[in-house]
């Protein structure tokens, strides 16, 4: 059967969300510094475009997380990558990942992050997974919530490519 490339959400639709959530966040953060901290890689269009429509003063880090999973969701290797310097004590953190799958990756994530006792921890998803999940997660801003397609495009890889798409799409049968 051939397989054909289905747009989920477009440049249009994209921007639009987007600038809904930067709204939310700038107005929840009045007054604050936020520490934005991206997820690589999947996080890097999403955040470039994000925190520049934030109307509140910024930092930005990223971390690089590598899980390997055996059976029912257990960790059997994981690290943590962090860029230099990386300091979040006392600092209102916001985390930015591409997606919540199964939810594993970012829950090992903030377990750690929360130990480095930031003054909060907030997390911002371009995209919400929820038919998968295995852990108890959920983000406090939300782009858009799908089924469970593999989806690519805007970051997201398939198989290492198309993080440059513009737009979201997956494979339809
Ligand atoms: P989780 O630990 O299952 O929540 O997923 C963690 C990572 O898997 C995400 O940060 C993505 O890098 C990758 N991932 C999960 N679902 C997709 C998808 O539909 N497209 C591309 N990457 C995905
Ligand atoms: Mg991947």
């Amino acid at each position: 059967m051939p397989v054909k490339e289905q747009v989920l959400y477009t440049e249009k639709d994209i921007k639009k969300r987007l600038g809904e959530i930067a709204r939310q966040i700038s107005e929840d953060y009045t007054d604050k510094e936020i520490s934005v901290v991206g997820v690589l890689k999947g996080c890097f269009v999403f955040m470039a475009d994000l925190v520049r429509e934030l109307t509140v003063p910024l930092t930005c880090s990223f971390v690089q997380v590598h899980t390997r999973e055996g059976e029912e969701g257990s960790l059997i290797s994981k690290n943590i990558l962090y860029t230099y310097k990386f300091e979040i004590t006392d600092k209102d953190v916001l985390l930015i990942s591409d997606i919540i799958d199964t939810g594993v990756t970012l829950h090992y994530l903030m377990n750690h992050l929360k130990e480095m006792r930031p003054n909060s921890l907030k997390l911002c998803i371009l995209l919400d997974k929820p038919e998968q999940r295995k852990v108890d997660i959920e983000a406090d801003y939300v782009g858009f919530t799908i089924p469970n397609h593999y989806v690519f495009g805007y970051g997201l890889d398939y198989m290492e490519r198309a993080r440059d798409l513009p737009y979201i799409s997956f494979y339809k049968e």
